[in-house]
């Protein structure tokens, strides 16, 4: 499936995320890292951000939930229009559910796995998503170093995912700038989230074209 590039406005300024939004018109998707301060060591946004931003842009929110209770909070992401939901596999208590109430609701269903977490145990739930979204760092905070040692996971995944033989993206997340886009594109990814990549640079719309042409080699 073709590259698809999700700018991280958790990179952006937050009290001009319209603006940041409308700095990316050439991106597929907008990424949104919803956190709690528990699930992960940081605060950020919530329901009715998403609802506004919903009103501000057109790109489909590809919204990342970090937070302890996925299983209360997604179906109401999905409800308000996001284009995907991801949840954390180690947050869910009842993913199945969960996944099926995000489709449901007419939005993409993504479960979404720390570099720890391996991928076998939730080989089952290929089937209940339309996104694996693969840490490649530790959630919580942008600008970090992409970790290599999720490497062998991403290739594990795509094997997975093919064997399965549905229509599945598979995103990383976490560290993904024009030095790390190809390794990972390499193994089998086709959905890169960049936050500092996008936001730290001068031209954020120039920043996705380079990403988007070194994953496309
Ligand atoms: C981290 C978030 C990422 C973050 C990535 O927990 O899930 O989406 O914005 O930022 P960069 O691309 O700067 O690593
Ligand atoms: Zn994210």
């Amino acid at each position: 499936m073709a590259v698809q590039i999700s700018p991280s406005i958790l990179s952006a300024d937050f009290a001009r995320l319209a603006e940041a939004a409308a700095a990316v018109p050439n991106a597929d998707w907008l990424h949104v890292d919803v956190m709690d301060n528990h699930f992960v060591p940081n605060l950020t946004l919530g329901l009715p951000v998403v609802e506004s931003l919903l009103k501000a842009t057109s790109l489909p929110l590809d919204c990342h939930l970090m937070i302890e209770d996925p299983d209360r909070w997604a179906p109401a992401y999905a409800e308000a229009g996001a284009g995907s939901v991801t949840i954390h596999a180690e947050a869910a208590k009842a993913p199945v559910r969960t996944l099926r109430e995000i489709r449901a609701a007419g939005a993409r269903a993504g479960l979404a796995l720390n570099p720890a977490t391996p991928v076998e145990p939730y080989e089952d739930l290929l089937g209940e998503i339309d996104m694996l979204l693969l840490m490649t760092v530790e959630p919580g905070f942008g600008g970090q170093r992409f970790l290599d040692m999720v490497l062998p996971k991403i290739r594990r995944s795509r094997e997975l995912i093919d064997a399965h033989g549905g229509r599945l993206w598979l995103q990383v997340d976490g560290g993904v700038s024009e030095h790390t886009i190809e390794r990972c594109a390499e193994a089998g990814a086709d959905v890169f989230v960049a936050g500092n990549a996008v936001y730290g640079a001068d031209d954020p719309a120039h920043a996705v074209d380079v990403l988007r042409s070194v994953a496309g080699k």
